[in-house]
């Protein structure tokens, strides 16, 4: 019954050309359908990943997990209630919207709209093409990558994201602002390293980051130039110290960032859980001044 992967993501932000210029020529996904409401991006053999709405907002604006079958969304749906968590079955609207067989909505302890669902659309028939050259994204069973978390109370958010939502503990990284330690737990759900970290952060935003990953090194490196010319790029090219992902952070019109990276190491079998002292084991030098991870 456990959550497979990070399925989609939807945006509300007030300038959806903004994003989409950024998603398409800088990242690389391809725009699949807009209209006055909302713009849809692909990067996989998925009919959409990526939601961006008109909205107020400029936040992440709900978080999509997918389970594998009609049984795995029951069993995590009765879970969900008898942990006294709200949840809203049966929206027949919601799920044509999004594409998939069946749907539940609710929050995280912190208001987050969440989406549990199963089935997916495949758009085999319509190959993925990168508008900007990108040769793939790592995603099939690793889902579409990973998001940071933004939260008042960390280890509030762990109890409901581990013991309800099943997600597991992959290391912690405290990182040292100043004088102030924050503490990231990086958790998975799949192979990926993360698919959700989570951090109490002095930042405005539900989430700090989120992050696609390539197939190739050449494809974070011209992602890099075309951003750079744009005067996008946040963190320069780095190597972290918890997944080993090469990657560097680029800002969103919104004001959350963006992570782009290639050749984050899976977890296997005989993983422990560990400690770091620092976010990175070299490179990821701040080029403008906000907070990173
Ligand atoms: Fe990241």
């Amino acid at each position: 019954m456990t959550i497979k992967q990070l399925g989609y993501l939807g945006f509300s932000v007030k300038d959806v050309p903004a994003w989409s210029q950024l998603l398409t020529s800088g990242l690389g996904l391809e725009e699949v359908e807009s209209n006055n409401e909302t713009a849809l991006f692909r990067l996989d053999s998925r009919a959409w990943r990526i939601a961006v709405d008109y909205g107020q907002e400029d936040d992440v604006s709900y978080i999509g997990f997918e389970v594998a079958n009609a049984q795995s969304l029951e069993q995590l749906t009765e879970k969900l209630i008898n942990n006294g968590i709200e949840v809203k079955t049966g929206d027949i609207e919601l799920a044509k919207q999004r594409g998939v067989l069946d749907i539940i909505s609710l929050t995280d302890p912190y208001g987050l709209p969440i989406e549990i669902y199963y089935g997916a659309t495949e758009a085999f028939n319509r190959p993925f093409v990168s508008p900007a050259g990108v040769s793939g994204f790592l995603t099939s069973e690793q889902g579409l990558g990973h998001i940071v978390r933004n939260v008042p109370d960390v280890q509030e958010a762990m109890s409901f994201y581990t013991e309800i939502l099943g997600f597991k503990l992959s290391d912690i990284i405290e990182m040292s602002v100043g004088p102030v330690v924050i503490p990231i737990y990086f958790l998975h759900c799949n192979g990926r390293h993360h698919t959700l970290a989570l951090a109490s952060m002095p930042m405005p935003k539900r989430i700090q980051h989120f992050m696609f990953e390539v197939k190739s090194l050449d494809d974070v490196g011209h992602a890099y130039d075309r951003l750079d010319k744009e005067d996008a790029i946040t963190l320069s090219l780095g190597k972290h110290s918890n997944d080993h992902m090469i990657s560097f952070y680029a800002m969103t019109p919104s004001g959350i960032e963006v992570e782009y990276g290639w050749d984050g190491r899976p977890i296997d079998e005989a993983w422990s859980v560990v400690r770091h002292d620092t976010i990175s084991a070299w490179g990821h030098k701040p080029l403008k001044q906000t907070l990173k991870v």
